[in-house]
């Protein structure tokens, strides 16, 4: 079957076929960002229970000046590299204090997206006439690996925000870490947003809001599925059903199954069959205790210069440089 073996070569079926078949069953949640899902996301962002972007939004503003002079010392040049450019609202409260105290830095957000990217660029065009941008639209150690090969100069400074380290596992994170270092130089730096443990009933408003838009975060990517491979999930009979465990740090998102079911995707020419209460598990995001993130640095070849909080201490900013 020719169709069959083009689609195998695919990562998304390669991983929704794997994720499926395995007990428990598992699905990636890197795969949530379609362009609907990148519209939930921000509909999450702007959730009240969502404090992560809040948090770091205001360690940016108080902090501002501080990490201009991490970042910039004696108005040193630098690159500021953004991993995953999003919409930039954080970004740009750093991006307008270093315009206007006259740093000398260039912005380079990267993206496989070159939709994301070109939103921002443009954006920024308007808000920030006088930054230079230069976008990137490649996978993260991709992009740093072409600019190692042309030996630029300047100090890179890593940002990789909003938490996003927390969808890796936490042998996964330290080599995704690893990597990391792998791609600096003695004098780069790397600025890190981790949530931090907190009141667990705080942690759980945040991926278990009312409104059920963090149930539609996850149930989207089963439509996701339905559309590119012709499935047949029935999202009606998933259960939303997100847990914190105050020990580990592990939030993780479930879709449970109510009742005895089976699911085909046509294009894949595979079938799946869920008991009732059977559990897809969809996504973790971890939290981090300090001495867990001071672990973290060390155990990938990093060392924390400073770490910035919010008022609340919800989130931190850690400014790592190599070790
Ligand atoms: C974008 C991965 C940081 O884990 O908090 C939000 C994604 N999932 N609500 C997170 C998410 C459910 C978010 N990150």
């Amino acid at each position: 079957m020719e169709t069959t073996t083009t689609v195998f070569n695919d990562t998304f079926a390669t991983d929704v076929l794997e994720g499926l078949s395995s007990t428990p069953k598992f699905l990636s949640s890197k795969y949530f960002y379609d362009e609907k899902g990148d519209a939930i996301f921000q509909q999450i962002m702007d959730m009240p229970s969502y404090y992560l972007t809040r948090s770091e939004y205001e360690i940016f503003n108080t902090h501002k000046n501080a990490l201009l002079q991490l970042f910039g010392p004696n108005n040193e040049p630098f690159h500021l590299i953004e991993f995953g450019a999003g919409d930039g609202l954080k970004t740009k409260v750093l991006l307008k204090h270093f315009l206007s105290q006259k740093a000398y830095f260039r912005y380079l957000p990267i993206d496989i997206s070159e939709n994301v990217l070109s939103l921002l660029t443009h954006g920024l065009e308007i808000e920030c006439p006088n930054l230079e941008v230069e976008p990137l639209a490649n996978e993260y150690f991709e992009a740093l690996d072409i600019l190692n090969k042309q030996e630029r100069n300047e100090r890179k400074v890593i940002l990789f925000l909003g938490s996003n380290i927390g969808n890796f596992e936490h042998e996964k994170a330290i080599g995704f870490l690893r990597q990391m270092r792998q791609h600096l130089n003695p004098n780069d730096l790397l600025l890190i947003g981790f949530d931090l443990k907190k009141d667990p009933e705080v942690i759980l408003e945040a991926y278990n809001d009312k409104e059920g838009i963090t149930k539609s975060f996850n149930l989207n990517l089963l439509d996701r599925i339905n559309q590119e491979f012709g499935g047949n999930f029935d999202t009606s009979k998933f259960r939303h059903s997100p847990t914190y465990n105050p020990l580990t740090g592990a939030t993780k998102s479930y879709l449970v199954s109510t009742e005895d079911q089976v699911v085909t995707l046509e294009k894949l020419g595979k079938s799946f069959s869920f008991e009732a209460w059977e559990a897809i598990d969809m996504e973790i995001s971890q939290k981090y205790s300090l001495s867990t993130i001071q672990h973290l640095a060390d155990r990938a070849g990093f060392q924390v210069t400073s770490n910035f909080f919010d008022k609340n201490k919800y989130f931190v900013d850690s400014v790592w440089s190599v070790k």
